[in-house]
């Protein structure tokens, strides 16, 4: 594993300009540089360089962070493999520290298991391509199926004779361990028979390229065997988290900010080789959560091809919600009946194939609406549940404004009082909120897991707070003194203030006791965690957060580094805070931390201070005079607090 320090030299070599220049042709524009953005397609430049902080933004999609992150979007580099790109780049000499000896024996498995897997491609390969009966036999039927053999390259497509245990001969012979070939399924349990056998090979690829699993095809037509088998699970094939051809397609995903998703091996080739490249397959399954996360940090658009019979559609239907809630755009299109998406493109060719697509795709829920409406057949018991299901769908969409179209649309479509479907679905928000509040309160250091973890882009973890269209939309409550506080820990954490202590020691001290109370969960969760850090011993700084595993996280940290500067429009007329922005604020973070901190002391203090009136109220409509007594004392010390804070600050503090 790379040391600290190492990272450390690296990340302070780095210079965005310099390792972005060497993928995309920039020029200067003021301070900053801009170019075409490689990320999505455009015309026209929105993809800006920041040198001074050394990040980068797409103002046309998004896409933002620093070196690391550009390297791991643009090129899929792991994390140790974007600094040891770097370190080259800039000629640094990484220093390693040593594994734990579980890590180490983690990693070599799955080192070694890459190789066995690679070792059984070159076989399936020759056998495909430099034997008489693979020639004959499984060429032919892939040149058959209308493969040309560039494809059947790029797919790492092979045979496996059907002979007992080649495979296992092969092994022995060139030294690899039978117990990798159980392990990784090629063999049976035993180690005394081949598992593929007789069939067409397929590699499956991960993100990085390297074989994760195989699955194979049969060639006869006999319906008594099973027309696909493949690789079993193991700890670098998780199937949850592949998708099927996503390691050829994620470029063109990218380019075209857009994903098809169809269910089969032989769909993806067949689109790929027809010149539609960003496709990728759930393999027969429904989708995941894990491939959703997988696409979306590609796209937030997906297509979704299906064939076969209604009942088959309708069940996956029911899956999607899942990718409403992560805020892609999905829509959907029927084949023809009789085709798949590979008939259907051997026969028709890839313009009259995108033609098609593009004039039957349909917007998801409205989809559905129309698809389970011709069941309901005017039946008063099944339309209402038909309401309950699309509300529970409309009700997953994180964008007000999206939602509020798809009312519309809906009530019109269902012929239902608009109103009442916006009351539906609120209710259902509402529920949602609670239990996530629930969660929340039940589980407050989930934030902290494991702070050690290095960022692993494999693995996403999703946690519901920290869901990042939802965040978008809570710009309500206290977002500002919130905001701001985050911002300065982004932005100065680890600097040290005049006290010998680092901002975000002073920051994450004083508001200890109200890191429960925030009302934005995104930004609750982030000074949890870096309280918990601090705690270890650790001081969060710039690349915690930009080098986070949640995507949110990061893309705000982005966003907090690009805006250095923006107060909450009525601060100063409200507190009357004496600002002092002679000095830019990079210079200016020791007064800013205290006065960040200040107000939102203020504002929580005065929010308890709200509810003890409403107590005292009922207390005394109940005429309890000893909870009338309790709640007036605690009145008063918030009261004393308050002005505690304006006398130190400097600061008018008007009661509400
Ligand atoms: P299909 O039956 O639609 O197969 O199954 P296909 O991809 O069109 O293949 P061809 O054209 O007949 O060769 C869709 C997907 O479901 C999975 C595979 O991932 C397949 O691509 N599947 C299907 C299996 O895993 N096992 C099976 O027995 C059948
Ligand atoms: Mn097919």
């Amino acid at each position: 594993m790379i040391t600290a320090k190492t990272v450390r030299e690296i990340l302070d070599a780095v210079r965005i300009e310099e390792v972005i220049e060497d993928f995309v042709s920039l020029r200067r524009r003021g301070v900053n540089l801009i170019g075409l953005c490689p990320f999505h397609h455009e015309k026209t430049p929105s993809f800006n360089v920041n040198p001074t902080r050394n990040i980068f933004k797409c103002f046309g999609c998004g896409k933002a962070g620093d070196a690391v992150t550009f390297l791991r979007e643009h090129e899929q580099f792991t994390y140790p493999e974007a600094l040891r790109w770097l370190a080259k780049k800039y000629n640094i000499e990484i220093e390693e520290v040593e594994l734990t000896p579980e890590q180490r024996a983690a990693d070599q498995m799955a080192e070694s298991l890459y190789i066995v897997n690679d070792f059984a491609l070159k076989h399936f390969q020759e056998q495909l391509f430099d034997t008489d009966e693979g020639k004959s036999v499984a060429l032919q039927y892939f040149r058959q199926r209308g493969l040309r053999e560039e494809t059947i390259r790029t797919f790492g497509l092979g045979y496996a004779p059907d002979l007992r245990d080649l495979l296992l001969q092969r092994a022995r012979a060139t030294g690899h361990s039978v117990e990798l070939l159980k392990k990784t399924g090629l063999s049976s349990a035993d180690g005394s028979r081949d598992f593929f056998r007789g069939r067409v090979m397929f590699a499956i690829h991960n993100l990085s390229g390297k074989v994760a699993a195989f699955a194979g095809r049969t060639m006869s037509n006999d319906k008594t065997v099973p027309k696909y088998i493949n690789s079993p699970e193991t700890e670098i094939y998780v199937k949850n988290k592949t998708l099927y051809g996503a390691y050829q397609a994620k470029k063109a995903i990218r380019q075209q900010d857009e994903c098809i998703l169809v269910e089969g091996y032989m769909d993806v080739i067949s689109l790929y080789q027809a010149g539609i490249e960003n496709v990728v397959a759930s393999s027969g399954t429904s989708l995941t959560e894990g491939q959703l996360n997988l696409i979306r940090r590609n796209t937030n658009n997906l297509k979704i091809l299906y064939d076969g019979d209604p009942a088959g559609i309708k069940a996956a239907l029911r899956g999607l919600d899942l990718a409403l809630e992560q805020d892609l755009n999905v829509r959907i299109v029927l084949l023809p009946e009789g085709e798949d998406p590979d008939s259907y493109v051997q026969k028709v060719g890839s313009e009259a194939f995108l033609e098609y697509v593009a004039r039957e795709a349909k917007d998801f829920i409205l989809f559905k609406t129309r698809l389970l409406l011709e069941d309901t057949k005017g039946d008063p018991i099944k339309k209402s549940s038909l309401v309950k299901d699309i509300v529970a769908s409309i009700a997953r969409i994180p964008d007000p404004i999206k939602r509020s179209v798809y009312q519309k649309e809906c009530a019109s479509l269902l012929d239902v009082a608009e109103p009442a479907l916006v009351e539906e679905t609120n209710k259902l928000i509402t529920q949602s909120l609670k239990k996530q509040e629930e969660r929340k309160a039940r589980a407050p250091e989930a934030a902290s897991d494991s702070p050690d973890a290095q960022p692993n882009p494999e693995v996403p973890v999703e946690d519901p707070a920290f869901v990042r269209p939802r965040e978008k939309n809570m710009a309500r409550g206290d977002e500002y003194q919130e905001r701001d506080i985050i911002r300065l820990l982004v932005q100065f954490g680890s600097q040290t203030l005049p006290e010998g202590i680092s901002v975000a020691e002073y920051i994450l001290a004083d508001i200890e006791d109200s890191l429960g109370n925030f009302d934005n969960p995104l930004y609750g969760k982030i000074a949890t965690e870096c309280h918990d850090l601090l705690f270890q011993g650790r001081t969060p700084d710039v690349e915690f957060f930009l080098q986070h595993d949640n995507p949110a996280v990061r893309e705000l940290a982005v966003d907090l580094m690009s805006s250095a500067w923006e107060l909450s429009p009525n601060w100063e007329e409200r507190y009357n805070y004496p600002l002092q922005n002679q000095k830019p604020p990079e210079e200016n973070f020791d007064l800013d931390a205290r006065k960040a901190v200040d107000l939102f002391k203020i504002r929580k203090i005065e929010k308890m201070i709200q509810v003890m009136k409403t107590r005292i109220q009922a207390a005394e409509k109940e005429q309890d005079d000893e909870l009338w007594t309790r709640y007036m004392k605690i009145l008063m010390k918030l009261n004393e607090t308050l002005a505690e804070i304006g006398r130190k600050s400097g600061m008018v503090v008007r009661p509400k």
